[in-house]
């Protein structure tokens, strides 16, 4: 094994690169867009109790594990569930923790390189004058490869392979002189730049209303993000969504807190130090996420348009063109804060999603911190060109259901499981307190033993079997009168045999359609070949370090 000396350079640094880590686009487009389907402020106690019952032990288990796996020599899951558990299965488990990184980080420098490319196009001056239609027709050019507006082929593969290089040479300085000093950077100009965006959503008040939207109004969008509503609590669709929220927006389920936590010294405080990086990233995502997008869209269009358009494109579609209200400075500097917000965001983050991969490989076989780099960085090159290439066929929404979403619950539960059944709650609660700048809660200890894992096996379940339209009342009924129940096609069931992509072939009347349709289920099926691919081959990998420990008397 690597003897690797790499450790957080400060405890400001830790957590601004873990608070990096978590405070990601997810924070600016994943949130806003969900809330806004699901009800506003229906969905905000839903967030809220999933962010205590759920993502708070997460994130406590995860650093405790982490930091337990590092006193060994083990930064990535596959030995550090190794070290907590007995039966020989759990590392292979533990590729979980690499894969998801893996193929996260191929869509997630995707969206990342579009901040890149429209911060430059802010700077140029590319959307004045520019009709509303027209700036949300530039997206969908470019993601369009080989149809371009701007006068760049291949902008979109352009843009993904600099944002690549950037964060493999990012990387490739190492924790301290690469990610902690780029969270030392981005971090406080993000929040400059939210701060500054968020006081422009707020003061605009009903300014923003035209003769063709007479009732827009910035109040209006807030409003309803902020009025808690109680009718929701009863509906598991919300609650599904705000918990897939808060796996997504703390980075737990993923493997990648395990990793910056392996790199803590064995005396350092985890309980704090995970509180500060997540309640960080919840104030960016509750009160700067919902002070820009949705504000300024509807101080602008209105409300009822933001409820029937609420999606990630609004950032990039709909933006530019509402800044352009305010003039050219302010539009440029609004599109460049904006975007370059997003860039920060994403960048702190997909770096953090590099680093699993190398601890592993520096780990296992000796790889030097350049060459972990460029092979990660070839790694997510290949996965990730089909997500650019393939955009229009559903690829980047295949890697985002698999490796953003369903991953994340299969591995949470069963690292909670691990964590409070296999290791033991006792042992579990001890490696958490220790070294502790607070104290920990004992009631805490319940949580994570019992309701924790419950919560995430409802989670699973659920969306397994998601029924028609949410409506699990009614197919309750329908499955007791003997009628089966209705699954709906946003059930993981639907999803693996892609039934609604199937009735859309079905329904298909001209033949343009039907061969547009059928060609995404042939891209759908391929990126799921190379998803399972590069699993069974980490898994490999896995197998060749075991037998390498065995060979060096190492287990
Ligand atoms: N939390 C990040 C976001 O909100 C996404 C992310 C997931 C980052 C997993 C790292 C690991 O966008």
């Amino acid at each position: 094994m690597s003897q690797q000396k790499e450790n957080w350079g400060s405890r400001v640094g830790l957590v601004l690169a873990m608070a990096g880590n978590a405070v990601g686009l997810g924070n600016f487009l994943r949130f806003p867009v969900q809330a806004v389907n699901n009800g506003g402020g229906a969905f905000i106690i839903p967030y809220l109790v999933s962010f205590l019952v759920m993502g708070i032990p997460l994130l406590w288990i995860e650093w405790s594990m982490g930091r337990f796996g590092g006193k060994a020599g083990n930064h990535s899951t596959p030995y550090i569930l190794d070290t907590m558990t007995r039966n020989r299965f759990w590392k292979y488990f533990g590729v979980f923790g690499i894969w998801t990184n893996l193929a996260v980080a191929a869509y997630y420098c995707y969206i990342e390189s579009w901040t890149m490319s429209y911060v430059f196009h802010s700077i140029m001056r590319t959307f004045d004058g520019m009709t509303q239609s027209q700036v949300a027709q530039f997206f969908t050019d470019y993601v369009t490869i080989g149809t371009s507006t701007t006068g760049i082929p291949f902008e979109a593969p352009i843009f993904y392979i600099l944002c690549l290089l950037l964060n493999t040479w990012i990387l490739s300085k190492g924790l301290s002189g690469g990610i902690e000093r780029t969270a030392k950077i981005g971090m406080p100009l993000l929040l400059l730049f939210g701060l500054f965006l968020a006081i422009r959503g707020i003061t605009l008040g009903e300014s923003g209303a035209t003769a063709e939207h007479p009732d827009a109004s910035a109040w209006a969008g807030l409003n309803f993000l902020w009025n808690p509503q109680f009718d929701s609590l009863t509906n598991p669709s919300v609650w599904l969504a705000a918990a897939g929220q808060i796996f997504f927006t703390c980075s737990v389920g993923m493997g990648t807190i395990h990793c910056y936590a392996a790199y803590v010294k064995p005396k350092d405080d985890i309980a704090l130090n995970s509180m500060a990086a997540g309640w960080m990233n919840e104030f960016v995502e509750v009160v700067l996420g919902s002070c820009v997008v949705i504000p300024i869209a509807a101080g602008y269009l209105g409300l009822d348009w933001v409820r029937e358009n609420a999606s990630f494109g609004m950032a990039f579609q709909t933006m530019p063109f509402l800044f352009e209200n305010w003039g050219p400075f302010l539009a440029t500097l609004a599109g460049v804060f904006w975007f370059g917000l997003l860039f920060f965001a994403g960048i702190t983050s997909s770096l953090a999603m590099g680093t699993p991969w190398m601890g592993f490989m520096r780990d296992e076989f000796n790889f030097s911190r350049e060459k972990a780099a460029w092979s990660f960085g070839m790694v997510v090159l290949v996965l990730g060109m089909p997500t650019v290439l393939f955009y229009n066929y559903g690829v980047f929404g295949e890697y985002d259901y698999w490796a953003g979403t369903v991953s994340l619950v299969v591995f949470a539960l069963a690292e909670s499981i691990i964590f409070s059944w296999i290791y033991g709650i006792d042992k579990g609660w001890a490696e958490l307190k220790r070294g502790a700048d607070m104290k920990v809660p004992e009631f805490y200890k319940p949580i994570l033993k019992y309701v924790t894992p419950t919560f995430l096996l409802f989670v699973f379940i659920g969306s397994v079997f998601s029924p028609v339209g949410g409506d699990w009342m009614g197919a309750l009924q329908s499955l007791f009168s003997g009628s089966g129940w209705p699954l709906d096609n946003g059930s993981l069931i639907n999803q693996v045999m892609n039934i609604g992509l199937k009735e859309q072939i079905a329904a298909a009347t001209d033949a343009t359609t039907r061969t547009n349709l059928e060609d995404q289920l042939m891209f759908i099926s391929g990126s799921r070949i190379l998803l399972v691919v590069v699993f069974a081959s980490i898994c490999g990998l896995v197998y060749v370090a075991y037998r390498r420990r065995m060979k060096e008397g190492r287990v």
